[in-house]
């Protein structure tokens, strides 16, 4: 029914695929083989070579990538990682889970993303590594923060959880740090079915730590090196991540088609704001977010109409109760308060049809008046 508009709908995914992802997953049970395995080893090839770099090695989940990435450098206690604190609050624990001490600084007010300026303060003798987050699916403006990576000898592990087939500067997101990862968690652009994860680098020495890491620390089996985890990436979710990918740009190229439709019909309206696509980057539209005074109140007003709308993310992650002993106040970071409070995220996935598009927007300027 047109007036029921899922923010996403991961079935229709399934149906658009549904013979591949059948007979991918099959031919794991029928095999037996499922953690790790050849499966794994084959989606680490093809995701590598999307990406763009040397090595990928898939791990439990994206968390867990961002986690192994911080350990296979080394970075643990009395070291610092600066970071945003408009994300997703994984990133944050990430740094937290090796002892270090996430340092957040503030946003852009039109990409959402890590404010380079911001950076710069905030750098000392214990920061080991900054990590931007693409959020939403559009590159942090990794030029600046490459530079002040090599001023100050810091390692860059992007977050490209939301952003897998984004580009910056015609290069693909996660291979443009010394480390990337991402998550495949099932709503993002290239999820499983279930939890996973990957970390990309073109430095054999890292992508040989995560591999260790996320085996118990161990090279050969019952031989343990170092205090690892249980991070293993499953063949069932390698399975469906390999038919996905082979399917991603398609998806990616509709998000950013019905990403536009929702631009030009919203256009013009001065009490909402757009998401802003800088030129340097292609967008990806994991999530496409407006900003509205009022949120709930617009939120309310389009759930009764049937449309699904979600908020990412509603409160930063300096303003949570577990990272309330980092010690930030309200106005500490400004922009990422404010954005906070405004953004709300419109239905969006590649199967979304137009009329849904039409019908949201319609509900959306009655609501705005
Ligand atoms: C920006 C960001 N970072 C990290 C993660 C963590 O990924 P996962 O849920 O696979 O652990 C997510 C998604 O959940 C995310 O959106």
């Amino acid at each position: 029914m047109l007036n029921k508009v899922p923010i996403i709908d991961i079935a229709a995914r399934y149906k658009t695929v549904e013979k591949e992802i059948n007979e991918s997953v099959l031919s794991v049970l029928k095999s037996g083989q499922f953690i790790l395995g050849p499966e794994v080893s084959k989606l680490e090839e093809e995701a590598a070579e999307y990406i763009g770099v040397k090595h990928a090695v898939g791990v439990a989940s994206g968390t867990d990538a961002l986690h192994l990435a911080l350990r296979a450098y080394g970075i643990g206690e009395g070291d610092e990682v600066i970071t945003t604190p408009f994300t997703f609050i994984a990133t944050v624990e990430a740094i937290v889970y090796t002892g270090a001490k996430p340092v957040l600084v503030d946003i852009l007010p039109d990409s959402y993303n890590i404010d380079p300026d911001q950076i710069e303060k905030k750098i000392n003798e214990k920061t080991k590594a900054i990590i931007p987050v693409h959020m939403y699916g559009q590159a942090a403006d990794m030029d600046s923060i490459w530079e002040l990576a090599q001023k100050y000898g810091l390692k860059v592990i992007e977050d490209a959880a939301q952003a897998f087939g984004g580009e910056y500067r015609d290069k693909k997101l996660s291979g443009i740090g010394h480390v990337g990862c991402t998550s495949f968690f099932p709503t993002k652009n290239l999820g499983g079915a279930g939890d996973g994860g990957m970390v990309f680098t073109n430095d054999e020495k890292v992508a040989g730590q995560v591999r260790m890491l996320r085996v118990h620390g161990s090279k050969d089996k019952y031989v343990h090196q170092i205090v690892g985890y249980n991070s293993r990436l499953d063949s069932l979710q390698a399975a469906v991540v390999r038919v996905h990918l082979r399917h991603l740009d398609e998806w990616n190229d509709l998000r950013r088609q019905h990403a536009s439709k929702y631009n030009s019909l919203l256009k013009g309206n001065e009490k909402i704001v757009l998401p802003k696509e800088l030129d340097q980057n292609k967008h990806v539209y994991h999530l496409y977010s407006v900003r509205v005074k009022e949120r709930e109140k617009c939120q309310r007003f389009l759930g009764e109409k049937g449309v699904s709308t979600a908020i990412h993310y509603p409160i930063p992650a300096f303003e949570q109760e577990s990272f309330r002993y980092l010690g930030y106040k309200d106005k500490d970071l400004p922009v990422c308060s404010e954005v906070s409070e405004e953004v709300l995220s419109l239905p969006m996935f590649p199967e979304l049809k137009d009329e849904q598009t039409e019908y949201v927007c319609k509900c959306l300027l009655e609501y705005l008046g």
